[in-house]
């Protein structure tokens, strides 16, 4: 059933119940650290939370590079998952990249992980290659998303 989700850009004072989901939810989590430096010293990357109630739900990330935006990170407590909080912090995460200029958005998911490439696929995204050995036991498939009106336009395509 669809919950009340709603998001915010992450802060240091979330990164406890980040890394519980991150944990739980990936074979090789991040560390704290690399959140935090996420937060403090990358300028090009914007992280956001989203929650249910006042509980942490979920996460995700994107980097912007001049008008290319790549998603770095999207994860949801097991607890609050298929209740449409990707889906919120996805598009929150698109409206976000396209404020900060970006033309289309990329992102790296393990061929076998059908739930995320299900979400993506619902959000237009299609898949553009395969980047060799991405992953310790996979290849990444390459997804790729027009954020402009314009699709399939050359200027909009992905740098090869
Ligand atoms: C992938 C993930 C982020 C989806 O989060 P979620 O909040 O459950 O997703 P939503 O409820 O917004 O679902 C949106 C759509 O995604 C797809 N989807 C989500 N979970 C799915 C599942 N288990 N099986 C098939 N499709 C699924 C469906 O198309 C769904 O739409 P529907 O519910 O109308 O059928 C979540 O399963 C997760 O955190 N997985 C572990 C981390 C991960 O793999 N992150 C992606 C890394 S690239």
């Amino acid at each position: 059933m669809p919950l009340t989700v709603t998001t915010a850009p992450m802060t240091a004072a979330d990164l406890e119940a980040v890394i519980g989901i991150e944990e739980s939810s990936f074979e090789q989590p991040w560390s704290e650290q690399s959140f935090r430096t996420e937060l403090v010293k990358n300028d090009l990357a914007y992280y956001l939370v989203a929650r249910v109630g006042e509980r942490v739900a979920g996460y995700g990330g994107i980097w912007v590079i001049i008008n290319e935006a790549h998603l770095t990170t999207l994860a949801v407590e097991r607890a609050f998952r298929r209740s449409g909080v990707a889906t919120a912090m996805l598009q929150a995460l698109i409206d976000k990249a396209v404020e900060k200029g970006a033309r289309r958005i990329t992102l790296e998911v393990r061929p076998s992980n059908l739930a995320a490439r299900s979400l993506y696929e619902k959000f237009g995204f299609t898949a553009r290659g395969v980047r060799k050995n991405y992953y310790i036991d996979e290849d990444g498939l390459i997804m790729y998303k027009s954020l402009t009106n314009r699709s399939r336009e050359s200027d909009d395509e992905p740098a090869s």
